[in-house]
C-alpha cells in the first residue's frame, strides 16, 4: 500500500514538473503551432522521376502525344531481340488489367536465336532506362514486378536483369508465366556493382506470345522502407525540416488544364495497376503512383498534418493556353455533376478519418491503414479566378463540408497575387461566408519581402485567418533567402492571423524544371539544397506557439533588420531568430528577463555568406548553416553578421 502511495506521489510530482516546465512565460501572444510547413506539387518532375522512387519510366505504357508531342506508349522502352532472335510488338487495349489503365504491350516471340556470347542472352523483350538511367547500389535489393498474360499455349520463360550501359549484367533472375489471365510476377534483384545509368531488361527466352503491363522496379530501401515508397534521400531532406503540415498535390496541378485534367483523389488510391494516370499540367505524365495514400502516409511518417487541396469544381483559368497566351480559360463543372462532386469531397474525409467499417474507411484499411489519418484541414480551390461560377461552386462544397464535418477546417483561396481583383473578391467571399482560412500566394522580389514586413500587422483579428500557401522571392541566392527570413519573422509576429505558411515550389529535377525558383534541386544521384531551403528548415524546425515582443532590440529604422522570439510550450524552449539583410554586421540586444531560469548555454545556428552566393551541383555546400553551443545570459549583445539568419535555441532550467 505504502509503495503504491509513493509511486502515485512520484508520478504526480513528475507530472507537475512536466506541466510546470511546459508553462510559457507571461505576456506572450498565443500563435498557431502549425505555422511552417511544406507545399508539395508534382511540378518539375517532383513526383514521377523524383520523390516517387519508381525507377521504370512509362511503366504502364500510358505515355501519349497529348502530354508531349513525341510521346507514345512505347516511349522510354526499347524493343530488343539479341542473339539473332526476332518477333513482333504491338500496343493493345482490348483486355486491360483495369479500365483505368487501358494500354499494354503484346510481344510475339517468333524465334529465339542461339545464345551468342558477345551479343548477350538470346530472346525477345524490352529494355527501360528509367528517367535518364537507373541508379542502383551494389548489394542493395531492388523489387521487380510485372503483370503478364500468357497468350500462347506453352509457358514463357523470362530472364530479368539489370545491366550497365556496356551490357554487363549487374543482377539477374528468371521467371516463367503460368496464367492466361493477368498475373503479377515478382523478383528481387541484388546488383553486384553500383551503377548510375543502369537499365532493366526483360527478355522472353522461349517462343510464344504474351501481354505485359505495369513493369515496376523499386529500391527496397525507400524512405521508411515503404513499398511503393519515396526516394529515401529526398524524403529525408523534407523530414529534416520537421514541417508542421504538408499541402499536396499542387498548385495548378489540382484544378488542372480543363475539367478532364482536374486532380481527382479517388483515382490515386488502391493498387497501382488500377490507378488512373493522366497528363500533368506541367507538360509531362503522372502515374498517380504517388497518390493520396502515399501522401497521407508520408505526412504521418514525419509527423506533419496532411493538407490535401481539392479543386473547387473549376479548372485553371490558364487552361488550354500558356501563362502568356490565354486559352479556353476557367471551366466549371456542370451543375448536374455537382452533387457527385461534393460527395467525392466528403468521401475523402471519410476515407481519411472514418472507421474501418465505413465504406471509404474500409478502403483505407484495405491499403494497410485501419487507423484514422486524423485529417484536420482540407483546401478547396487553388488561386482560382473569382468568377460567379467559382463562387457558387465553392459555397456549395464549403457548406456541405461544414454541415457534414464541422470538425474539418476548410482553407479557401484568394487568387494568385498579393493584391488585385481576385485577391479582393476572394477575401470578400471569405468574409461573407466566414471561411476559416484562406490561401494567399505571391512570388516577387526580395525587396518586396523586405518592404512588406508589416503586411499582416493590420489584418483583422478573430476573423478569417491566412495560409500563405505559396511564396518565394525571385531567386535562390543567399540574399533571397535572407529576405524571406526577415519576412518570416513577421509571420511569427502575426502568428495569431497567419496560421500556416509554405514556400513554393518545393522540388525541382535538374534539366526537367518548368518553374525556375525552387527550394531543393536534385538529379538522380545528387541533391542541391538552396539557401532558401536552410532558411525554411531553420524556421520550421524551430517553431513556437507563443510570441514575445520586446525581447530583441535593434535599430527600428533599419528595415533590413528583423527579429522574433517564440517559445515552444511543449518543451519550454525559447527560440530567437535574428535577421540582418545588410551587407555589414549590425548590433542587436537580447533581453531574456521575462523568462524564468534559463540554461547557461544555447544552440546557435547561423546562415551567412556573400549576398549573391548560392549552391550549385558543383558545390552543394557553398551556403550551409553552422551550429555551435554558445554562452547565454539574461541579457546579451549580438552582432548579427552581414546577410545572415541566426537562430538561437535556449532551454529552460
Ligand atoms: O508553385 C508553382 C505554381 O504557382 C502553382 O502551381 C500555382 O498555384 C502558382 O501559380
Amino acid at each position: 500500500m505504502k509503495t503504491i502511495k509513493s509511486i502515485l506521489i512520484l508520478g504526480l510530482l513528475l507530472f507537475l514538473s512536466v506541466v510546470t516546465k511546459a508553462q510559457p512565460a507571461k505576456g506572450g501572444k498565443k500563435i498557431g503551432p502549425d505555422l511552417f510547413g511544406l507545399f508539395f506539387e508534382d511540378i518539375n518532375y517532383s513526383a514521377d522521376g523524383g520523390l516517387y522512387a519508381e525507377l521504370v519510366q512509362n511503366r504502364s505504357f500510358e505515355y501519349n502525344p497529348t502530354e508531349c508531342r513525341e510521346w507514345n506508349p512505347y516511349s522510354y522502352w526499347e524493343y530488343i531481340a539479341p542473339g539473332f532472335s526476332y518477333g513482333r510488338i504491338s500496343v493493345e487495349t482490348a483486355e486491360p488489367i483495369h479500365p483505368n489503365n487501358p494500354h499494354y504491350l503484346v510481344l510475339d516471340v517468333e524465334h529465339v536465336g542461339r545464345e551468342v556470347k558477345f551479343v548477350g542472352t538470346s530472346g525477345v523483350g524490352l529494355k527501360n532506362s528509367g528517367f535518364d538511367g537507373m541508379v542502383v547500389k551494389a548489394n542493395d535489393p531492388y523489387n521487380f514486378s510485372m503483370f503478364v498474360r500468357q497468350l500462347s499455349k506453352e509457358p514463357i520463360s523470362f530472364n530479368i536483369r539489370l545491366q550497365n550501359p556496356k551490357g554487363d549484367i549487374l543482377a539477374e533472375s528468371k521467371l516463367s508465366t503460368s496464367s492466361n489471365d493477368w498475373k503479377k510476377h515478382q523478383a528481387r534483384l541484388i546488383p553486384t556493382q553500383s551503377c548510375d545509368s543502369a537499365s532493366l531488361v526483360i527478355l522472353a527466352t522461349t517462343e510464344g506470345k504474351f501481354a505485359i503491363d505495369v513493369v515496376s522496379l523499386f529500391p527496397e530501401k525507400t524512405f521508411r522502407n515503404r513499398p511503393n515508397g519515396m526516394r529515401a534521400d529526398l524524403a529525408q531532406m523534407l523530414a529534416d525540416m520537421k514541417p508542421a503540415f504538408i499541402r499536396f498535390p499542387g498548385g495548378c496541378l489540382v484544378h488542372g488544364d480543363g475539367l478532364g485534367n482536374m486532380y481527382r483523389w479517388e483515382n490515386t488510391i488502391g493498387p497501382i495497376e488500377q490507378r488512373k494516370e493522366q497528363r500533368n499540367i506541367w507538360g509531362y505524365h503522372q502515374t498517380s503512383g504517388l497518390g493520396y495514400f502515399e501522401y497521407f502516409q508520408f505526412c504521418e511518417d514525419i509527423g506533419a498534418k496532411p493538407l490535401p487541396v481539392l479543386p473547387a469544381a473549376v479548372s485553371c483559368q490558364n487552361s488550354g493556353g500558356t501563362w502568356q497566351i490565354g486559352g479556353t480559360g476557367q471551366k466549371a463543372l456542370p451543375m448536374d455533376e455537382m452533387q457527385d462532386y461534393i460527395q467525392e469531397v466528403l468521401d475523402l474525409i471519410e476515407w481519411a478519418n472514418g472507421p474501418a467499417t465505413s465504406v471509404w474507411g474500409a478502403r483505407r484499411a484495405a491499403a494497410g491503414h485501419p487507423e484514422s489519418f486524423h485529417l484536420q484541414y482540407i483546401g478547396i480551390g487553388n488561386e482560382d479566378k473569382m468568377t460567379p461560377e467559382f463562387e457558387q461552386r465553392f459555397k456549395m462544397i464549403f457548406d456541405a463540408v461544414k454541415v457534414k464535418h464541422p470538425e474539418i477546417t476548410v482553407v479557401g483561396t484568394v487568387g494568385p497575387a498579393p493584391d488585385g481583383e481576385d485577391f479582393t473578391k476572394g477575401w470578400k467571399i471569405a468574409d461573407e461566408q466566414k471561411v476559416p482560412i484562406v490561401d494567399e500566394h505571391y512570388y516577387t522580389s526580395p525587396e518586396w519581402f523586405i518592404s512588406n514586413q508589416h503586411r499582416y500587422d493590420s489584418y483583422k483579428r478573430n476573423a478569417t485567418q491566412v495560409y500563405l500557401g505559396e511564396y518565394a522571392s525571385w531567386g535562390n541566392k543567399l540574399r533571397n533567402a535572407i529576405a524571406e527570413a526577415a519576412y518570416m519573422t513577421s509571420l511569427e509576429r502575426n502568428g495569431d492571423v497567419v496560421r500556416m505558411a509554405s514556400y513554393a515550389p518545393l522540388l525541382a529535377k535538374k534539366d526537367f524544371t518548368q518553374w525556375k525558383i525552387d527550394m531543393i534541386f536534385f538529379d538522380n544521384v545528387n541533391i542541391c539544397p538552396t539557401p532558401n531551403y536552410f532558411v525554411q528548415k531553420m524556421f520550421s524546425a524551430n517553431r513556437g506557439d507563443y510570441y514575445f515582443d520586446k525581447v530583441i532590440s535593434k535599430d527600428e529604422k533599419d528595415i533590413n533588420l528583423a527579429a522574433s522570439c517564440v517559445q515552444d510550450s511543449k518543451t519550454g524552449d525559447i527560440i530567437l531568430k535574428l535577421v540582418n539583410y545588410n551587407e555589414t554586421a549590425k548590433p542587436m540586444k537580447v533581453n531574456l528577463g521575462r523568462f524564468g531560469k534559463i540554461a547557461a548555454e544555447g544552440e546557435q545556428t547561423v546562415l551567412t555568406g556573400s549576398m549573391d552566393a548560392e549552391n550549385t551541383f558543383a558545390n552543394t555546400k557553398n551556403i550551409v548553416p553552422t551550429s555551435s553551443i554558445v554562452k547565454i545570459s539574461k541579457s546579451f549583445d549580438y552582432s548579427a553578421p552581414a546577410m545572415s539568419l541566426t537562430v538561437v535555441r535556449i532551454k529552460m532550467k
